[in-house]
């Protein structure tokens, strides 16, 4: 079994020695953005000129999350600015849709193109590490997977939101991870599909069948050592052992070509790279927002989703399903209440986000307006957030389709 994961990692170590080769990087601008890789994603965004705000809200069951927001881009307020909410995915943050400078950062372009830009976080990462009565030391504050995160966290910021922005609906923007909880709750809280005016997906992640990630589909096959597999994971936090993680930098990093930052961040071991369109310059403030924290139950959770081919709530292990949910299996989410409009946006060559699993996702969904396939057959997961050409190959679309609703 052990050989499979160094295979997996050897598919990635080719994969960096490749990007790593392709770029040239500017010494001055490198040490700029080491700078910026302490800054949280308020001060980011100040950097870059915006206005910047940061709130808080605490969810029903008691966990407190910091998220963010850019009320107006560089013209300046005006009124009737319609809301967009932007949700990270696994292993990340919100500053990540605002790392990438003012010209190329989600966050910035969607402020210029008139919106009041809410960027929002969930439990576990370096914003929602904190709770009513749990601390993140004890186990129980990592039980959540992003079933939570849809049915708890996506509700409290799109309510708090909606409230202070003074509106009824908003846009929502989600990426991998983000896809996933947005499908959980607007599943699980089918109430919430009327405060969306439209969901935008990008690189949806909801049927994982045919997923590449060497990362999860090492995991998957551990599925029934579970000791094992939190020995390994983190029984809690999701936090690799040191000896796991060791192992992995001696495959990763004995190419000398390689830098210590990408070979010892997991979100490239989960995700892969796109030497096209990836911008080395920005690794080190990447690596300043990414991994940002997570349970280990989010990575089970979609390690269960590989082998059982659905799209459904946690397995617990057979008792406790029974107990939980009066079933030995957990229940499938229900597709057909997602009545919010849809819009899908996925790559050829993704490796958390397969094509198949997307058209089953598409053709079980009840209301899909559009779905659009990036026109970069080289782009992958990654690229969603931080493509050097993310405007022109992704958000002008979205922008234009958000107009339509
Ligand atoms: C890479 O990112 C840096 C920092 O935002 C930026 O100055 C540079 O123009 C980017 N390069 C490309 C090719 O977009």
């Amino acid at each position: 079994m052990e050989s499979r994961i160094w295979i997996a990692l050897a598919a990635v170590l080719a994969c960096a020695a490749a990007l790593q080769a392709s770029n040239e990087t500017d010494d001055a601008l490198l040490r700029r953005y080491v700078q910026d890789a302490h800054l949280d994603t308020a001060e980011l965004i100040a950097k870059n000129g915006y206005p910047a705000e940061t709130h808080t809200v605490t969810t029903e069951d008691g966990y407190i999350i910091t998220f963010h927001r850019i009320p107006y881009g560089k013209a300046g307020p005006s009124r009737n600015r319609p809301v967009v909410f932007l949700q990270h995915g696994l292993m990340c943050s919100s500053g990540v849709w605002v790392l990438a400078g003012s010209e190329k950062s989600p966050g910035f372009i969607l402020a210029d193109a008139g919106y009041d830009v809410w960027i929002g976080n969930v439990r576990g990462n370096k914003y929602g590490r904190t709770h009513v009565s749990l601390s993140p030391t004890d186990k129980k504050f990592w039980e959540f997977s992003w079933h939570e995160n849809g049915y708890y966290d996506l509700p409290a910021q799109i309510d708090y939101a909606l409230e202070h922005a003074g509106q009824s609906s908003l846009h929502f923007i989600g990426h991998s991870m983000g896809t996933t909880s947005f499908y959980a709750m607007a599943a699980s809280r089918p109430e919430y599909n009327k405060k969306i005016r439209a969901h935008f997906s990008l690189a949806p992640v909801a049927f994982m069948s045919h997923l590449t990630s060497p990362l999860l589909r090492v995991l998957s096959t551990f599925q029934d050592s579970l000791d094992l597999l939190m020995s390994m994971l983190g029984d809690g936090e999701f936090m690799p052992s040191s000896e796991f993680l060791a192992s992995v930098a001696e495959i990763a990093c004995q190419d000398q070509t390689i830098t210590g930052d990408l070979c010892g961040n997991m979100l490239f071991l989960l995700c892969g790279f796109d030497k096209e369109q990836f911008n080395v310059t920005l690794l080190p403030i990447i690596t300043g927002h990414a991994p940002a924290g997570s349970s280990t139950h989010q990575l089970l959770h979609y390690s269960q989703g590989i082998r059982s081919g659905k799209f459904r709530q946690y397995s617990y292990g057979a008792i406790e399903n029974l107990l939980k949910y009066g079933s030995l299996d957990p229940p499938d989410y229900d597709l057909s209440k997602i009545t919010a409009p849809v819009y899908l946006h996925w790559s050829s060559n993704d490796w958390m986000a397969a094509v198949q699993d997307v058209k089953e996702l598409e053709n079980k969904l009840p209301n899909v307006m559009e779905s659009r396939q990036v026109p970069d057959t080289n782009f992958n997961h990654l690229d969603f957030m931080w493509a050097i050409d993310v405007k022109t190959l992704l958000f002008d679309a979205i922008i234009a389709q958000m107009k339509e609703n």
